[in-house]
């Protein structure tokens, strides 16, 4: 054991899922909170052996005093922070949205103020929402710094998250990288349209067909790569608020599914090759090459045949819901 101890939020989701893996097979010790219990999506990813070396604990965002606690009581070193309530949810209840994504987000700053020098690192999910439509960005590849006009409350949530950390550097000194994800794949991703990558490669391990409801040029980041993304930046050492682009693999839906067709010819995907999702694609990913060095890159080949591997061992093993490919 090295002598950093991980808080994850958001752990049972499924970049928290992946994270737990990474930690836990490098040997970190690592808090595991959220405010669900059962560990569905870890429990896909990870081994009863492993999944007993975690310290789960219940916790919600929204309670400072809650949040604060857990930091104290287990020494936390680091923190990632990737609780929040999705697009839908957000837009269903737009208050419950803010005070999850917003001011859950602010909590874990307070937290990390609190306890700064114990707290070395801290890195949060931002997404790619926070950017407006695709046509507002004609400069490409889109640069991290450019201004921001979310659509969508969730888009403006997230915005308001780059502003605090922003805030909490200005004022306080508490450095923080926050990552903005695009379509996040792999096991575990299950929630949303744009799951419908990872999604179509559960359907080709199960024998199924799937139509993705999407089409045009997408940005596809695999979930392990986004967690050790995470991670990294979380030990990085940075000083500043930076927010930064992900990158990794760029490519029309369409090649997508000709990339999983030539490898597996068994595989009946379809694609909504009108429905074009509204995000600029094209982004610039120096800003985090120039913290990280070298951005984890899983080369989108083994990614996918890790993701069917992985699936066809949990389909096998009738450890996995496939009513998610009901949609
Ligand atoms: N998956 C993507 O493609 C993507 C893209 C851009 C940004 N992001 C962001 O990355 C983060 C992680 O994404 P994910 O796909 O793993 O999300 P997810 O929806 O799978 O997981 C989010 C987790 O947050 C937890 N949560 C909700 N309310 C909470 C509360 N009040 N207190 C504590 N935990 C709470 C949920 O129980 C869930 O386990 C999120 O903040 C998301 O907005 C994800």
């Amino acid at each position: 054991m090295n002598a950093e101890t991980f808080m994850l939020t958001g752990s049972m989701g499924c970049i928290g899922a992946w994270a737990l893996r990474n930690l836990i097979r490098e040997g970190t010790r690592v808090v595991a909170t959220d405010l669900a219990t059962d560990p569905v999506r870890p429990g896909l990813l990870l081994s009863p052996d492993e999944l007993a070396q975690i310290t789960f604990v219940k916790l919600d965002v929204t309670d400072l005093n809650a949040v604060k606690g857990v930091v104290a009581e287990h020494g936390i070193t680091h923190i990632v922070h990737l609780a929040g309530l999705q697009v839908p949810f957000c837009r269903a209840n737009p208050s419950l949205g803010a005070s999850v994504n917003v001011v859950g987000t602010v909590n874990i700053f307070e937290a990390a103020r609190a306890h700064w020098g114990q707290v070395k690192g801290l890195a949060y999910a931002s997404s790619l929402a926070v950017l407006g439509p695709a046509d507002l960005y004609p400069e490409r590849p889109v640069k991290d710094d450019v201004p921001l006009r979310p659509e969508t409350l969730y888009g403006v949530y997230k915005q308001a998250n780059e502003g605090t950390a922003r805030i909490y550097w200005q004022d306080w000194q508490i450095p923080s990288i926050g990552l903005r994800p695009y379509i996040v794949y792999g096991v575990g991703r299950d929630q949303g349209m744009t799951s419908d990558i990872a999604k179509a490669l559960l359907a080709l391990a199960a024998g199924r067909p799937y139509h993705i409801r999407f089409g045009g040029p997408a940005g596809l980041q695999y979930a392990d790569d986004v967690a050790r993304i995470f991670i990294e930046c979380a030990r990085s050492g940075y000083q500043g608020a930076a927010v930064c682009n992900l990158r990794n693999d760029i490519l029309e839906v369409g090649d997508f599914v000709a990339r999983v067709q030539a490898g597996y010819p068994q595989a009946e995907l379809t694609y909504a090759a009108d429905n074009i999702l509204p995000f600029p694609f094209d982004l610039d990913d120096s800003g985090l090459q120039g913290i990280l060095g070298k951005v984890p890159h899983t080369p989108l080949g083994a990614a996918i045949d890790e993701t069917v591997g992985l699936f066809r061992d949990l389909v096998a093993h009738d450890r996995i819901n496939l009513k998610q490919l009901e949609n």
